[in-house]
């Protein structure tokens, strides 16, 4: 007698290495892929990357088998969750306990001080717009910060001003 095999829902590849995506993949592992885990897995997103962008919302869309517009419609309507800035460069700050003990403040007080933007804030020139994360799965490099996209460790606020200054140029 034959039987029916329910296909498990599995892990797609992720957009890029970047270790962030492995903590969204265990977020929605954990649920099952379904797509109730919508809202957990925006969190869980932003809480990695600072904010919401095109390609993390397609990820997001297509591992849970939604509807791109509905996940767009998600993450624009609830307040809480930023959508990619309008900033040319970003520098996401991460706030969370490990960098913020190695002092996550200096860095957030050293881009204040420098552009007069705090997280969530972008420079009157729109060319830099700064956020905070809750961790950027690298507490061993605490404090951490991402530039652009590329990840710095062990960050002092003369090092991440430099960084940003080469990004910007
Ligand atoms: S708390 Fe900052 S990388 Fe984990």
């Amino acid at each position: 007698m034959g039987y029916l095999r329910l296909k498990q829902p599995v892990a797609l590849p992720p957009p890029d290495d970047d270790k962030r995506w492995k903590i969204i993949d265990v977020t929605m592992r954990r649920n099952g892929y379904s797509g109730h885990a919508l809202i957990e897995t925006l969190h869980k997103v932003q809480d990695c990357f600072g904010f919401l962008d095109d390609v993390a919302l397609r990820y997001v869309a297509r591992s849970l088998r939604l509807p791109l517009s509905k996940v767009y419609g998600v993450a624009t309507f609830y307040h809480l969750f930023t959508l990619k800035p309008q900033g040319e460069h970003t520098c996401v700050i991460c706030t969370g306990t490990a960098c913020y003990i190695k002092g996550a403040n200096d860095l957030v007080d050293g881009v204040h001080e420098r552009y007069h933007a705090k997280p969530g804030q972008t420079t009157g020139d729109h060319k830099l717009s700064v956020l905070s994360a809750r961790c950027l799965g690298a507490c061993g490099l605490a404090p951490a910060a991402v530039v652009d996209g590329k990840m710095l460790g062990k960050q002092a606020a003369d090092a991440l001003l430099a960084e940003i200054e080469k990004a910007i140029e």
